[in-house]
């Protein structure tokens, strides 16, 4: 067998992970309420099957996508098996350039950088949906859009395992020392040592917030020989025979390793400080991969100065430079170069989820979501619109059309819908509401060609309305 170098592996375990990615990247989603990525509403039957029908409410070909910063590969084969036109660019495009080109696109890719702004959107006329292929979301007017009907979708859980991997290598370089007996050798000193080195077997991990990347990172931890203890605000399921515990005081007390895996919150915000520094065992090491206001900084300094904590990772801190660059100083953070002075410690720049496979997880991740709700209407993962699905419509059902309603949240404007549908046979309904804005599926069956643009042209004169499709 040929040796295959780490880029062949990389692309065959994409293979395998584009098939699962439909559904989630993290075994916990079934029991996770809060952020999970599926709601309970969508249950196994809402999933296509052989003989689901592709709605096709247009001719794919007359969809066009804009794809900026260099979306993922993954998405574009998405979109072009689907027949639909893209427009790719590796970067972002000036505001009056990115002004010309939204006009008449149903479909925009950003990553980060692309700022759709109000004034943006406004120009969008065509605009559909929004794909941000990356994990925040705070670079698109979320309001703007779900007011003018224009759905959101990003991909938060896509690069857990990258982070969870990170974390485990991060827990055997700090219990050996390992960067620093690296950066001594690079400055050509020799300093072979075994005091305070350890093995991590029969050590205990304690992970605080157990979602996506705290339940990886339990399965990973267990079967290198760690004992895992989690703390969570919900209670959860454990994995294999990790244990939760009922306060983080207890966490903090039994711990070796402390990792946190915890939403940006005001309940977690400085939630690592010097009361719980004091908490952890002498001698015991601290993780923060989740956000930089997590921990007070500061406090963790002391504690290694003090000998308490004997090492720390830290990926993430409340203030982080927008390029990249020299910028890890005093200007940037007041304490950074007290920090960058100590020993057994290692900073990485954000860098947790920065992987090639999370970057075409992402890809798939959002490129399938978009494809769902361009073809069939499903909101599922958005992150400004109520999140809706209906069971697929079957291959033999020919003339079922799907109706999307996207409405102002007002009182009286369903029974108005059900009034304009009532002479049909709705199979099928579902309708839910986020702040000002409503979203309505209904699948209804025997509707002939000149009865879809009565039930369209209907709905579109309700005041409420924002946008109809119809589906067939
Ligand atoms: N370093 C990186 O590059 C990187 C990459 C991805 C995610 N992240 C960050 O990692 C963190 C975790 O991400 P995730 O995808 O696992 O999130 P998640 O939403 O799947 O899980 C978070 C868990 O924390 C729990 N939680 C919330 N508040 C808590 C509290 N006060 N005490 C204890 N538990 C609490 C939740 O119940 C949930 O189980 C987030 O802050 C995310 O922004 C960092």
């Amino acid at each position: 067998m040929p040796p295959k170098d780490i880029v062949g592996r990389a692309v065959d375990g994409l293979e395998a992970m584009a098939n699962t990615l439909s559904i989630s990247t993290s075994p916990t989603n079934t029991f996770h309420s809060p952020g999970s990525y599926f709601p309970s509403s969508m249950g196994r039957n809402t999933r296509p099957t052989k003989s689901a029908r592709q709605l096709k409410p247009f001719n794919t070909e007359d969809i066009k996508i804009l794809l900026l910063e260099n979306v993922n590969e993954t998405a574009l084969e998405i979109f072009r098996k689907q027949g639909y036109q893209v427009e790719f660019h590796k970067s972002s495009l000036p505001e009056d350039q990115l002004i010309q080109k939204i006009k008449d696109v149903h479909v925009i890719g950003i990553r980060s950088k692309t700022k759709l702004t109000e004034r943006v959107l406004s120009e969008a006329k065509n605009l559909l949906v929004i794909g941000c292929f990356c994990i925040g979301t705070n670079q698109v007017d979320l309001e703007y859009a779900a007011k003018h009907g224009m759905a959101v979708f990003n991909s938060p859980f896509s690069n857990s395992r990258s982070v969870a991997e990170l974390v485990i290598g991060e827990i055997i370089s700090l219990a050996r020392q390992l960067t620093d007996r690296s950066m001594e050798l690079h400055q050509g000193r020799w300093n072979k040592v075994s005091a305070k080195c350890w093995e991590i077997r029969g050590k205990t991990l304690g992970i605080v917030g157990y979602g996506h990347i705290g339940a990886q990172l339990s399965v990973l931890a267990e079967s290198m020989g760690m004992a895992v203890r989690y703390y969570d605000v919900v209670p959860i399921m454990a994995l294999g025979t990790a244990r939760q515990v009922p306060t983080l005081d207890e966490l903090l007390q039994q711990s070796d390793f402390v990792t946190l895996h915890v939403p940006e919150l005001p309940e977690t915000r400085n939630m690592i400080g010097e009361k719980q520094l004091n908490q952890m065992k002498k001698g015991s090491y601290l993780i923060n991969a989740s956000r930089g206001s997590v921990v007070v900084i500061p406090d963790l300094i002391n504690a290694m100065k003090s000998g308490r904590i004997a090492g720390a990772a830290l990926d993430v801190y409340p203030n982080e430079p927008a390029a990249n660059g020299d910028f890890f100083t005093n200007d940037l953070n007041t304490w950074a170069e007290d920090l960058r002075s100590l020993k057994n410690i290692i900073l990485t720049p954000h860098i947790g989820g920065s992987t090639e496979e999370a970057q075409s997880a992402i890809g798939v991740e959002v490129g399938e979501a978009i494809v769902r709700y361009a073809n069939e209407g499903v909101t599922i993962g958005a992150v400004n619109m109520p999140e809706c699905t209906l069971r697929s419509i079957d291959f033999e059902q020919t003339n079922h059309i799907r109706v999307i309603f996207i409405h102002h949240n007002k009182p009286g404007v369903l029974r108005q819908v059900n009034s304009i549908l009532a002479d049909h046979n709705v199979e099928k309904q579902i309708s839910d509401s986020r702040g000002d804005v409503a979203y309505m599926m209904a699948d209804i069956s025997d509707v002939q060609e000149e009865e879809r643009k009565e039930i369209n042209d209907g709905l579109e004169s309700l005041g409420a309305c924002i946008l109809t499709r119809i589906l067939f």
